[in-house]
C-alpha cells in the first residue's frame, strides 16, 4: 500500500509518500518521495515559532508540497495515487495542526481514502527505524518473544525512549510495540526550548540548539589554546582585567591563568523520580549574563576582542554540559530500574552530537542504543507515515476520518 503522510505540528511543513510491502509480519518501507519546507527563516526574527504565522505558511505550502511530492514519486494525480493518509493530530501548535488535518480530510474526500491521526511523539520514537536511502523493515507483529529483527539488528524489549524536542522531554517505557508508558517528563521547559531560550539570551539565532552546540564543541576542543592565544594577542586588556577581577585576582595575575569557571545548576538531577526541569537552568543563565554585563555591558558582543566570544563559548559549553548530564543521568537510572535492553533517543535535540556521545558511553556495548538519521531527527513527515501505518493496522477500522481533531496536548 501507499501512504501519504503529512506533518504540520510546528514550523516544518512535511509531505511524503511511503510504499509498504510485506504485510504486518514483515513490513518493508520505502520512501517514494519526501518534501519538507522549513519556516525557520520566517520565525527566526521572533526567536521562536509564532503559531499564526506557522498556520499561514502551512496553508500556503501544503498544496505546493503535495503536487511536488506526487511528481517526485512519479504518481498520477488523476488515478488513486495512495491508499491512506496519515496526519499529525497532536501534540503541537493547534492552529498549525489544524492546517494539516483539514488538508488531509479534503484530499481524502477527493481520492476516497481514509485518514489516520498520528501522535507526533510516536512518530519520533519510530523515526529511529527509518532509513532515508534504503528500504527498512519494522515487523511489529513478531515481538511476542520480546525480540524483533529490524535492519539495525534485533531489538529487545523493554525499550526506553528518551524523547527530547522543542516541546517535549519525556522518558517513555516501551514493553511492547505501540504500548507506551511515560515514566518521567519535564515539569516546565522542554530541553529544546531551553536550548532555544538560552541561545536567544546569548544573541544566537533560532533554532538555538545547533548554535549552542557549535559553540560548545569549540569550547570543549580548544579550551586551553583559546585562552592562551587571547592572552598572547591581547595582553591583559581591559576586558581581560575585568575578568581577572571577577575571578578575584585583581589584576595581579596574567590573564591566561584566570579562566573563570562558569558553573550552572543541574536541576532535579538527583530527585528520586524521572522528571526533569530546565527552567531553573535557563534562569541561572539569565542571572549569570545579567551579572557579567554589569561588569562589562558589552561582554557578549562579538565585535569585542576574542574575550567576548570566550564568555559565550563558556556559557554555551556549560549549559550543554548541564542539559546532557541531566538527561544522561536520569536515563541511566531508568535503565537500571526497568532492566532496559534497548535505548531510543529521538526528537530534534537527539541531533546533538555531545548528547549522542555521552549517551552511547553511558549505555555501553551490552545494550543497543538507536538514534534517528540526522534528516529524520527533527520534524518530518516520514516518521508520521511509519507511525500511521501501524496505527492504521491497529485502529484503522474504528476511525472516522471526518471527526479527527487537533489535540495540542495529546499524550502517548
Ligand atoms: O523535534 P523537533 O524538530 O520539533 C519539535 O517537535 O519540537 O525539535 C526542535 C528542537 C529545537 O528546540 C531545536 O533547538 C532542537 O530541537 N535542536 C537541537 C539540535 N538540533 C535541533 N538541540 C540541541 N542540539 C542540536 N544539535
Ligand atoms: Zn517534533
Amino acid at each position: 500500500m501507499k501512504i501519504l503522510s503529512i506533518e504540520t505540528s510546528c514550523d516544518e511543513t512535511g509531505i511524503s509518500i511511503l510504499e509498504i510491502k510485506g504485510g504486518i509480519k514483515n513490513p518493508s518501507f520505502k520512501i517514494l518521495a519526501d518534501s519538507l519546507n522549513s519556516q525557520i527563516k520566517i520565525h527566526a526574527p521572533f526567536g521562536g515559532v509564532y503559531p499564526m504565522l506557522a498556520k499561514r505558511e502551512h496553508i500556503k505550502n501544503l498544496p505546493i508540497l503535495f503536487a511536488r511530492t506526487l511528481k517526485k514519486a512519479k504518481l498520477d494525480k488523476s488515478k488513486k495515487p495512495f491508499d491512506l493518509i496519515a496526519v499529525t493530530s497532536g501534540p503541537g501548535l493547534e492552529p498549525a495542526l489544524w492546517t494539516g488535518i483539514t488538508f488531509a480530510q479534503e484530499t481524502a474526500k477527493k481520492y476516497k481514502v481514509p485518514v489516520i491521526p498520528v501522535n507526533h511523539m510516536e512518530g519520533h520514537i519510530l523515526s529511529v527505524f527509518g532509513n532515508d536511502k534504503k528500504e527498512f523493515i519494522i515487523p511489529v507483529s513478531s515481538s511476542k518473544n520480546k525480540q524483533t529483527k529490524i535492519n539495525k539488528g534485533a531489538v529487545n524489549f523493554p525499550i526506553l525512549s528518551l524523547l527530547v524536542s522543542g516541546g517535549h522531554t519525556e522518558l517513555v517505557l516501551i514493553q511492547d510495540w505501540m504500548k507506551y508508558k511515560v515514566i518521567g517528563e519535564t515539569l516546565d521547559d522542554a530541553a529544546g526550548e531551553a536550548f532555544d531560550k538560552v541561545a536567544r539570551m546569548l544573541g544566537l539565532p533560532y533554532p538555538g540548539g545547533p548554535e549552542i552546540s557549535k559553540l560548545a564543541e569549540v569550547g570543549r576542543k580548544s579550551r586551553n589554546t583559546v585562552f592562551k592565544s587571547i592572552a598572547q594577542a591581547d595582553g591583559p586588556s581591559i576586558a581581560i582585567r575585568q575578568q581577572a577581577d571577577m575571578c578575584g585576582f585583581k589584576n595581579s595575575i596574567p590573564a591566561f591563568y584566570c579562566i573563570p569557571t562558569i558553573s550552572l545548576p543541574r536541576p532535579m538531577m538527583h530527585s528520586k523520580n524521572f522528571d526533569f526541569s530546565f527552567s531553573g537552568l535557563k534562569t541561572a543563565v539569565l542571572y549569570l549574563i545579567r551579572d557579567l554585563t554589569k561588569v562589562n555591558p558589552n561582554i557578549l558582543e562579538d565585535d569585542l576582542p576574542a574575550q567576548a566570544g570566550k564568555i559565550k563559548i563558556q556559557i554555551a559549553t556549560e549549559f550543554e554540559n548541564a542539559v546532557v548530564e541531566t538527561l544522561v543521568h536520569k536515563t541511566k537510572k531508568a535503565i537500571e530500574k526497568y532492566n532496559i535492553k534497548t535505548v531510543i533517543v529521538a526528537g530534534g535535540v537527539s541531533s546533538n552530537k555531545y548528547l549522542r556521545k555521552e549517551m552511547k558511553k553511558m549505555v555501553g556495548p551490552d545494550k543497543k542504543i538507536l538514534f534517528p538519521e540526522k534528516k529524520l531527527a527533527t520534524d518530518n513527515s516520514v516518521m508520521i507515515g511509519i507511525a500511521g501505518y501501524f496505527r492504521f493496522l491497529k485502529k484503522g477500522k474504528k476511525i472516522n476520518s471526518s471527526k479527527i481533531k487537533a489535540e495540542g496536548h495529546m499524550h502517548l
